[in-house]
């Protein structure tokens, strides 16, 4: 942890989608809006305020959290991934992929935290049962799409990232047989 510096800011270090950041915030900041407001990164929404929608939802040292529960301080060294995170440059993440081919969105307001926590899902289970996906998401909320086409985005960027893996791994193994 970084120290205050007696004039009740607090300085904090974090590194967001692999760029670090310094401030000297109130204590009181909540990571959310460190987030939108100190770092510029508004991809990362407030829906509710209560800890229930997780619209807020971020990636902190990789599991999902609802930023709007935790105060900046409390990342202070940790590393920190928003939806700004996921794509490559002009490339698509397959979740983003899947929300658009899977019309996984409308408004859009939760969209960031779904795709968040969806993507540490499928860190940890590459092939979730339906059950899961929705079991995953359950702490999500959505107002508008009825869940269904967010559960086949999901499925869509599942499949997707298994075929990207397949294809390392048989990269690997070609390499392995070529330098024998
Ligand atoms: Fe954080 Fe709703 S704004 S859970
Ligand atoms: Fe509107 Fe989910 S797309 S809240």
């Amino acid at each position: 942890m970084s120290g205050g510096n007696g004039a009740g800011r607090h300085a904090v270090a974090v590194t967001v989608n692999g760029t670090e950041h310094a401030r000297e915030i109130d204590p009181r900041t909540l990571l959310v809006h460190f987030i939108r407001e100190e770092l510029g990164l508004t991809g990362t929404h407030i829906g509710c305020d209560t800890s229930h929608c997780g619209a807020c939802t971020v990636l902190l040292d990789g599991t999902p959290v609802k930023s709007c529960t935790v105060f900046a301080v409390q990342a202070d060294g940790h590393e920190i991934r928003t939806v700004e995170g996921l794509a490559d440059g002009n490339e698509l993440h397959p979740i983003q992929e899947g929300f658009w081919e899977k019309h996984g969105l409308q408004c859009g307001y939760c969209t960031p935290g779904m795709m968040l926590t969806a993507t540490e899902l499928l860190r940890r289970n590459p092939d979730p049962t339906e059950a899961e996906i929705r079991f995953a998401i359950s702490g999500n909320l959505c107002r508008c799409t009825g869940y269904n086409k967010i559960v086949e985005a999901v499925q869509y960027a599942a499949a997707k990232l298994r075929e990207s893996s397949d294809t390392a791994d048989a990269s690997d193994q070609e390499t392995r047989e070529m330098t024998a």
